[in-house]
C-alpha cells in the first residue's frame, strides 16, 4: 500500500471509530457552571454559554434539591423530572444527566427511546416491568424489582410499567448531558406525517388514524414534559 494511503486509512479509521463511540465531548476543565452573566439558562445548549470563574462556585452549585419529591403527572401516570443543565447548570459539560420518574400503580412510561445516551434504570421503590428492544425486533424485559437495575442501550426503544400495587420510583441516569426523548406514539400520530402514509404503514382507517392523531398530538395548554 501506498504510504500516504496508510495514513488516510488510519486517519479515516480513527475518525470512524471515535464517532461510533463518541459520547458527549470530554470537558476541557474541571467543571463549567454556566456564568449567568452571558445569558439565560434557559436552553440546553450550554455548552456555548461561558464559565463563571471558577473562583465564584459554590457547594451549593454542584448539589441539585429539586426532585424529592414526584414530579407533575401525565395521562398516562407518569411523572418525570428530567434534571439537564437546564435544571441543574452544575452538570454543564460533565457528560451526563438523569431523571426521576414516577408511576402510579398500573401507570406506563410509553415506549421512547434517547437518541444520545445510554441509560441505567434503578428502581428505587415498587415493581416496575421494564424492557427495551433491540434493532432485530428482539424484547428484553421482565419485572425489575427495588433496588435493581437496568441498562437501555444508546438508542433503543424502552419502556416502564408499575405492576405493583403501590407507587414506583425509577431513577435514570443518561450518559449525555443531553440524552434527547423522543416518544414512539407521539413521534409517529403526533407529528403531522401524512396520513396516507400512516393509514397504509399501519392498516388502520382514515377514521382510527384521526382518533390517534387527537390523543397523540400536543396539547397547547401543556408544557415540554
Ligand atoms: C478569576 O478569579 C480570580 C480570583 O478572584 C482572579 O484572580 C482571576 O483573574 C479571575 N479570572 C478571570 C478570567 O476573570
Ligand atoms: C408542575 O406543574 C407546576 C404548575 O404548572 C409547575 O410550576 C411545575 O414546574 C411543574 N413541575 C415539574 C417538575 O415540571
Amino acid at each position: 500500500m501506498h504510504p500516504n494511503l496508510s495514513v488516510w486509512l488510519v486517519i479515516f479509521l480513527l475518525q470512524y471509530s471515535s464517532i461510533t463511540f463518541a459520547s458527549d465531548p470530554d470537558p476541557i476543565q474541571d467543571f463549567c457552571i454556566p456564568n449567568p452573566k452571558f445569558g439565560s439558562i434557559k436552553t440546553i445548549h450550554l455548552t456555548i454559554l461561558p464559565c463563571k470563574n471558577s473562583s465564584e462556585a459554590t457547594t451549593d452549585d454542584f448539589i441539585f434539591s429539586g426532585m424529592k419529591i414526584p414530579g407533575n403527572f401525565s395521562d398516562t401516570g407518569l411523572a418525570t423530572i428530567s434534571v439537564n443543565p437546564v435544571l441543574f447548570p452544575g452538570i454543564n459539560t460533565l457528560g451526563m444527566s438523569f431523571v426521576r420518574a414516577d408511576l402510579k400503580v398500573g401507570g406506563i412510561n410509553p415506549p421512547h427511546f434517547h437518541p444520545r445516551a445510554t441509560e441505567i434504570a434503578y428502581v428505587v421503590q415498587g415493581s416496575v416491568y421494564s424492557g427495551f428492544v433491540d434493532s432485530t425486533n428482539r424484547v428484553f424485559a421482565r419485572i425489575l424489582e427495588q433496588g435493581e437495575a437496568m441498562v437501555y442501550p444508546r438508542g433503543l426503544m424502552h419502556f416502564q410499567m408499575n405492576v405493583g400495587k403501590k407507587p414506583a420510583t425509577v431513577f435514570g441516569s443518561f450518559n449525555s448531558q443531553n440524552p434527547g426523548l423522543q416518544r414512539i406514539p407521539a413521534a409517529i400520530f403526533g407529528s403531522g406525517i401524512n396520513d396516507e402514509l400512516l393509514e397504509k404503514a399501519f392498516g388502520l382507517s382514515p377514521k382510527q388514524i384521526d382518533s390517534m392523531r387527537r390523543r397523540f398530538e400536543p396539547k397547547k395548554s401543556r408544557g415540554r414534559e
